[in-house]
């Protein structure tokens, strides 16, 4: 099953991914964690990715399309897979469908989580991350002792695109670029919006329940 995560920055694609994965063990296809560990690593990539991921911009389509096509061509997206940060623009989402039609492949259900600006901003301004992947927030997914990491008691800290003036940028950015996504497919008949202001367990269930309709 090939599946999509949509929705604003903050809107707990992440949070969300992590559970699917546990539980339906499709390979979870971070684009923005592919970006931040090519900067990490200091690659080409990454030198390109980096300032355009600070000023909380897209990266350049051409540069995603040929992430994407690599890790889609690995083995364990064979039986399926969980692409969360891509598409974001409508040119990522027609390379997409090239690069599954070319497979005989197609994409299955996009899940749109829909979660309004106040709240998305409260979100991404109280995250704390983990250089092992864990997420939490400062508030609302505490962990256990303030700044340290329940799973590898690494130190927490603040991505440097969850700053409030760069998070408004990315907020823009996705209603402009991103947001056309939701009628290309609704148009395909493939998108089930999601009400991902609820507790993260409850989302959770309401994703369960859609995606148990399909064969895994
Ligand atoms: P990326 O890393 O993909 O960031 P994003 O899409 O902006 O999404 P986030 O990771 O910020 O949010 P999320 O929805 O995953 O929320 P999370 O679960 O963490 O991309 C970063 C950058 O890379 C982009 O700006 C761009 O520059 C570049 N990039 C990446 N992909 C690209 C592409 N395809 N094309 C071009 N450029 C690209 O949750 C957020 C917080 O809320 C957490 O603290 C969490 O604990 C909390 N939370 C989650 N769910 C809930 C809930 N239900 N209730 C309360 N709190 C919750």
């Amino acid at each position: 099953m090939n599946i999509i995560l949509l929705g604003p920055p903050g809107a707990g694609k992440g949070t969300q991914a992590k559970k699917i994965q546990e539980h339906y063990k499709f390979p979870h296809i971070s684009t923005g964690d592919i970006l931040r560990e090519n900067i990490n690593n200091n690659t080409g990539l990454g030198l390109k990715a980096k300032s355009y991921m600070a000023r909380g911009e897209l990266v350049p389509d051409e540069l995603l399309i040929t992430i994407i096509k690599d890790r889609l061509s690995k083995k364990d997206c064979q039986n399926g897979f969980m692409l969360d940060g891509y598409p974001r623009t409508i040119p990522q989402a027609d390379a997409l469908q090239m690069i599954l039609t070319e497979s005989g492949e197609m994409v299955d259900v996009v899940l749109n989580i829909f979660v309004d600006d106040e709240e998305l901003i409260k979100r991404l301004s109280g995250r704390r991350m983990c250089k092992c992947g864990a997420s939490y927030h400062v508030i609302f997914n505490p962990p256990a002792q303030e700044d340290v990491c329940n799973l590898c008691k690494g130190k927490l800290y603040q991505r440097d695109d969850d700053k409030p003036e760069t998070i408004r940028n990315r907020l823009n950015v996705y209603k402009k670029q991103t947001q056309p996504l939701i009628n290309y497919y609704s148009n395909k008949k493939i998108l089930k919006t999601i009400d991902g202001s609820k507790d993260i367990h409850q989302i959770f269930e309401e994703i369960k329940e859609e995606l148990d309709k399909y064969d895994q």
